[in-house]
């Protein structure tokens, strides 16, 4: 998975579900332009050190999910901070860790820091991030009981999630949830929640669009109709420059594991018309999440050892910076007024 021979660290991620390259450079470009509001020195110097087109990345991804994605960062800073004022020398687990370096951004001096994540992350985690005194890589999926037993526990365990349950179904969340209750009961769990309407096409779209600029709100409008059309009709009607992006976002969403990153557009010429349909159709759900969740209440009919500490909307308590662009703060207002994301807090 690593290229050693090359200066940067070359990286394949085709059999990973969900890149952890996203929400790396999102955090990153959101330090570099709001340094006010997010700091992760460590990711920007990250980036660095990754061969790979973040710039490219950073234009399919669009402002708002980018800005949404360091956003979910700061709220799980904030709660881990305050977790450790309670228990400085708390266990935190970052499961689905990806190259998050929330441990970088809110380290006490005592507390001891996990990163799990699938072993093919891990490894290349481990290169980037080398383990310290008080940090461990876990290379095991968080569905695995194995792992449960590395973890320090005797002044707290505090565990975030940003971006992992979404990939996986209701039942494989709620088993996570009993294997903890069972193993490691008395833990906290902050994750992001998306509701169903997070899923519906207008959402999406607006979304996408949202990736604009807001100097040329026609062509903004323009390529949502486009989209909507897109998804109603199938792929051919769409102007080349829609392709473009389109593949780009589909790289960092819905390619399919077995295709290699770099042969995607090989990948892409192959498919047939329906199958571009059913892709473009990927690319508006792909960010769908598979255990959508209205409210924090329901996972107490999961398992009865679940207690909500807090549940609030992914934007609560963020400034509308006047410097984002009227697109994503209209975006942060929506999605906070629909609660179509929240941030849980939960102790099982
Ligand atoms: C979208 S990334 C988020 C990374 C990180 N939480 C962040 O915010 O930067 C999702 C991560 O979940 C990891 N992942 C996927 N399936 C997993 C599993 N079964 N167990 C542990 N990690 C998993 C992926 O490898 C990837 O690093």
């Amino acid at each position: 998975m690593i290229d050693m021979q090359q200066t940067k660290i070359k990286v394949n991620f085709s059999r990973v579900l969900g890149t952890p390259l996203v929400p790396l450079c999102a955090r990153a470009k959101i330090s570099k332009e709001y340094s006010s509001l997010f700091n992760d020195a460590k990711a920007i110097e990250l980036i660095e050190q990754i061969d790979y087109d973040f710039l490219t990345l950073e234009k399919s991804s669009g402002d708002y999910l980018l800005f949404a994605t360091a956003a979910r960062a700061m709220q799980f800073d904030n709660k881990v901070k305050a977790y450790i004022k309670e228990h400085p020398h708390a266990s935190v687990v970052n499961l689905g860790a990806g190259f998050d370096t929330g441990f970088y951004r809110v380290d006490n001096g005592a507390i001891h820091w996990y990163d799990l994540d699938l072993p093919e992350i891990i490894e290349v985690r481990k290169h980037l991030l080398p383990e310290m005194n008080r940090t461990a890589c876990i290379a095991n999926s968080f569905l695995d009981p194995g792992w449960c037993q590395a973890i320090k526990n005797e002044n707290g365990i505090f565990m975030i999630a940003g971006g992992l349950f979404r990939f996986f179904d209701e039942a494989q969340v709620r088993q996570f949830f009993s294997l903890i209750a069972d193993r490691l009961p008395g833990s906290e769990i902050v994750f992001e929640a998306e509701s169903k309407s997070s899923n519906d096409v207008d959402g999406r779209c607006g979304a996408y669009g949202a990736g604009w600029s807001d100097e040329e709100p026609e062509k903004r409008d323009a390529m949502q109709e486009d989209c909507i059309r897109a998804l109603k009709n199938g792929w051919t009607i769409l102007p080349q420059s829609l392709k473009s992006q389109m593949i780009g976002a589909l790289t960092t969403s819905t390619r399919p594991q077995s295709a290699e990153w770099d042969d995607f557009e090989t990948w892409w010429d192959q498919l047939s018309a329906q199958e571009k349909g059913e892709a473009m159709s990927d690319f508006f759900f792909g960010f769908t999440c598979k255990c959508p969740l209205e409210d924090a209440s329901e996972m107490v009919a999961w398992d009865d050892r679940i207690t909500v500490v807090d549940q609030f909307p992914l934007f609560r308590d963020i400034p509308r910076d006047p410097s984002l662009s009227m697109s994503v703060r209209q975006f942060m207002d929506y999605t906070d007024e629909k609660g179509r994301i929240k941030i849980v807090h939960v102790r099982v």
